[in-house]
């Protein structure tokens, strides 16, 4: 049996190895990554790779408490991180009441919010409150429709200051460690560097201290796009396609069932 991390063992992977993480949003496939990785996050991705959205934006808290448990239900002893959707982090006050239902409704350890310096007061209200957060830098999916679309980060000078601004703020704060998102891979392992807790990446190169994947991108289940930070490790979605097609013909043929499958 793996052993699970905590926030302690987590922040001591600092500059010892790169930390592993994958989003799962149920039972069946947390049981599945459990053993290989050392954090699972219950993304708020679900909302377009399970629910069939276009984005983050309408995922409600209780998606997330419902996906939550059964991620949790799958992988009872893995790290488990819960997304906090949009909208339901808008102020301290608010903030803390969502985290505190998530905490009391889901045996997640910690939750996660986009944003950097200006988010910056909500993460420590939460972290004074006994709130384990993971911070979220970078490319801010919850901020597409705003900024008209997901903009890569950190190809400016600004954009650049902007970001340590942020990561060093978000420390401050109080968070144990972040993910950064669609950042130049310079910038991001600069970002990285300036503070001490892991700075997990995604879309920013391989010079931070870990890396998530959406797991329905890097098992190729997910058709709709690829995002050029995705490496394909399966070619799921024909592996589906392909076993579906030969239940069916077998079902038409009467091939299936065979006698080893009834009573
Ligand atoms: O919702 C999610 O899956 C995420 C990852 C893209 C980091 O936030």
């Amino acid at each position: 049996m793996t052993k699970k991390m905590t926030l302690t063992s987590i922040k001591k992977t600092k500059g010892i190895r790169p930390l592993v993480m994958i989003t799962a949003y149920d039972a069946l496939f947390a049981r599945l990554v459990e053993p290989s990785v050392d954090m699972i996050l219950v993304g708020d991705s679900l909302n377009m790779t399970f629910a069939g959205k276009d984005d983050t934006i309408s995922t409600t808290i209780e998606q997330m408490i419902y996906h939550t448990n059964a991620v949790c239900m799958g992988a009872k002893n893995s790290f488990v991180v819960c997304d906090m959707p949009f909208g339901t982090y808008i102020n301290k006050e608010i903030a803390l009441l969502n985290a505190i239902k998530v905490f009391q409704e889901t045996p997640a350890d910690c939750i996660k919010i986009e944003g950097g310096e200006e988010k910056s007061n909500i993460i420590k209200h939460l972290c004074d409150n006994g709130i384990a957060v993971c911070g979220h830098i970078g490319l801010l999916p919850q901020a597409v429709r705003s900024e008209g679309g997901y903009k890569v980060k950190g190809k400016t000078e600004d954009e650049k200051l902007q970001l340590i601004k942020d990561a060093k703020a978000v420390e401050m704060a109080g968070a144990f460690c972040m993910v950064i998102e669609g950042v130049k891979s310079e910038v991001a392992s600069e970002v990285a560097k300036c503070v001490d807790i892991p700075v997990i990446g995604i879309g920013a190169g391989v010079d931070v201290d870990g890396q998530v994947l959406v797991f329905s991108d890097m098992l190729g289940f997910y058709e709709e796009f690829t995002p050029k930070f995705v490496k394909k490790y399966l070619d799921g979605a024909n592996l589906v396609k392909d076993a579906i097609k030969d239940y069916a013909s077998e079902v038409s043929s009467r091939e299936f069932p065979k006698e080893e499958h009834t009573y």
